[in-house]
């Protein structure tokens, strides 16, 4: 697929699909797809579990644009980096943006296989896209309010439960100390990963909405006795791939 048939007609919203999560895009009716080696300033993911590729997919009749897969700052690429996607969707004419993630359940109510609406973030990654401007922007509603009061009246109306919370953004790649988390409790975070929070940023700066839907993959470090895998993060995610897939196909 060329880069042309992006803008034609431009995609309007676009969904980041993360770990274990690429599946989700079955849910939507694929026209075409583009590996992002293809587009200048993105390269392929390494992560297992992560493709990289856009898909052009049609929903009610209107284009959408899926990213399957996403990079990392944990890869060790810098923020600016992670988000040339974000950039890139924003040049084609993309406004609207729905960023999905797995993560660790840190809230005490909650429980593995759940759905978590991000209401905020904490960015604990020691970085940002804005290095070097543009500079000062406003966070103070980076997750619009209006699009998750949408997204909870879809839930309902699903009989799907959509816990609401905060996403604590780490560096990683390796998952976090028990004492980490109960530090990150204690912050206010709800669920822990390692993603996303550039994206958000990046994607805020360019005056574009974002929502935010993070996949509870596993209970965080020291809030169940098995140790975390992310094979076990990618093997969950896939399971509850089809309850995401319904949330977004209302949601979008
Ligand atoms: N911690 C950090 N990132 C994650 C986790 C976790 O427990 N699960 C999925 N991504």
């Amino acid at each position: 697929m060329r880069f042309a048939d992006f803008q034609n007609p431009c995609p309007e919203t676009a969904i980041v699909l993360g770990s274990g999560l690429g599946a989700v895009a079955e849910m939507f009716e694929v026209e075409s797809e583009m590996d992002y080696a293809e587009v200048p300033g993105l390269s392929t993911s390494t992560v297992p579990g992560h493709a990289g590729r856009f898909i052009l997919a049609r929903h009610r009749g209107k284009p959408l644009l899926i990213a399957q897969g996403r990079r990392h700052l944990y890869e060790g690429l810098t923020a600016q980096e992670v988000t040339a996607g974000i950039r890139f969707m924003h040049r084609i004419g993309v406004k609207r943006v729905v960023l999905t993630n797995a993560a660790g359940a840190i809230h005490p109510d909650f429980a593995v296989g759940g759905l978590m609406l991000i209401t905020d973030h904490l960015n604990l990654q020691g970085t940002t896209p804005l290095l070097g401007g543009p500079h000062f922007h406003d966070m103070s509603e980076v997750y619009s309010a209006l699009w998750r009061k949408r997204t909870l009246a879809v839930a309902l109306s699903l009989e799907l439960k959509l816990h609401e919370g905060v996403y604590a953004g780490l560096l990683g790649p390796q998952y976090e100390t028990p004492a980490e988390i109960r530090m990150l409790r204690t912050l206010g975070a709800d669920a822990v990963g390692m993603s996303t929070v550039p994206e958000a940023i990046q994607a805020r700066a360019l005056g574009m909405e974002v929502l935010g839907i993070s996949m509870l993959t596993n209970m965080a470090a020291g809030l169940s006795k098995t140790p975390l895998h992310h094979s076990e993060v990618v093997a969950v995610g896939r399971e509850a791939s089809e309850k995401l897939g319904q949330l977004l196909v209302g949601a979008v």
